[in-house]
């Protein structure tokens, strides 16, 4: 069974607390949107879906949170919620594509609400529809890409787009999972991703419960594991894809996109359409986090850097859309993933 990062519970929302993993798997109880701010900006549940569906509970928590009596009150709720929910991380799409979705239902329902109560159960009932069709999507994406893993394959990934990331399979290990379940045997080569060793302490973890043949190695280690022909084909997941096929994802994606077609290795992008932002044009415009310093010179605690040394930590990169031989969908695999074929397999 995949883990559930994400719980909506006696309209409460539930998470795992993914910055204590792999030590401990502890679920803590966001009660306010400040919480809900907190826990996505701080990583504590983090990768793009996970933090689309906890910001659209986050919307409901928020209204909760001032207990309204009335239908504009509710309105208002909403409209605060999703405002500084917006602010919590910039890249992700799912982010905005979650928050639209519950502002829109709520401009949408408020004239017909009979009371606070009725808009705020249309709300709750959007919120668990956007966990379910992730739900959905993660394991369709699993059943188009499954076929890409060959028996005795080597897959390398990088960061986490497993389970942890989204409400089910995940993106990039959904393949992974799927191909297991049809019983085939390959090794996983999980990078680290540093600075935050998602790879290390969040994939690794999520593969090896899952009886996974998976190695661990540092990001600086992939060129020479590719050289080695251990590798014969690479799944990433997305943060935002332009309508181009640029793909943002943690950073060091481009550097393994580069080396894989150095080493004429297949380089994959898992993704659900809500991961897709066509008003975009290109991976130029997209918005890259920016990050603390600390990530880089304490990390964990542990003072790693000298003092007063200049540090620079973007948390993700674009990879340009001619790097990727294919963008694996819940709809199918796009590929070559171009405007024509995206706009084709998206339906716009
Ligand atoms: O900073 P993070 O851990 O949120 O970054 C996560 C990633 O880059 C994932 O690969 C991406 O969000 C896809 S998750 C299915």
């Amino acid at each position: 069974m995949p883990v559930k990062p994400v719980e909506w519970r006696d309209r409460r929302l539930y998470i795992i607390d993914q910055t204590l993993l792999p030590r401990e798997c502890l679920e803590i109880a966001l009660s306010t949107v400040d919480a809900v701010w907190e826990a996505i900006k701080r990583l504590r549940v983090r990768g793009a879906p996970a933090i689309g569906i906890c910001a659209a509970y986050g919307v409901v928590t928020g209204i909760l949170e001032h207990n309204p009596s009335t239908v504009a009150e509710t309105l208002e709720a909403v409209r605060a919620a999703a405002d500084r929910l917006a602010t919590s991380r910039p890249t992700a799409v799912n982010l905005f594509w979650a928050l639209d979705r519950m502002r829109r239902v709520a401009e949408a329902a408020a004239p017909g609400a009979t009371d606070a109560e009725a808009l705020i159960d249309r709300l709750e009932a959007e919120a668990m529809a956007i966990h379910a069709e992730d739900e959905a999507m993660c394991l369709a994406i699993g059943r188009h890409g499954a076929g890409l893993i060959g028996e005795n394959a080597g897959v390398l990934t990088h960061c986490n787009a497993g389970g942890l990331a989204t409400s089910g399979y995940g993106t990039a290990l959904a393949p992974m999972f799927v191909a297991q379940e049809q019983g085939r045997k390959f090794r996983v080569f999980a990078d680290e991703t540093r600075p935050l060793l998602q790879g290390a302490r969040l994939t690794a973890w999520e593969l090896v419960k899952a009886g996974i043949d998976t190695t661990l190695i540092c990001d600086n280690m992939a060129a020479q594991v590719m050289r080695e022909r251990r590798i014969d084909l690479v799944i990433v997941g997305a943060d935002r894809i332009t309508a181009n096929g640029d793909t943002a994802n943690k950073i060091g994606t481009y550097g393994v996109a580069v080396l894989a077609a150095e080493h004429k290795i297949p380089f994959y992008v898992a993704a659900p359409s809500s991961t897709f932002d066509l008003t975009l044009e290109t991976g130029n415009q997209i918005p890259i986090e920016e990050r603390d310093p600390e990530e880089i010179t304490h990390g964990f605690g542990l003072q790693t850097a000298a003092d007063g040394v200049k540090v620079y930590n973007p948390a993700f990169d674009v990879t340009p859309a001619r790097l990727i031989a294919g963008i694996i969908t819940e709809k199918g695999i796009i590929t070559p993933p171009n405007r024509e074929n995206i706009a084709r397999a998206l339906g716009e």
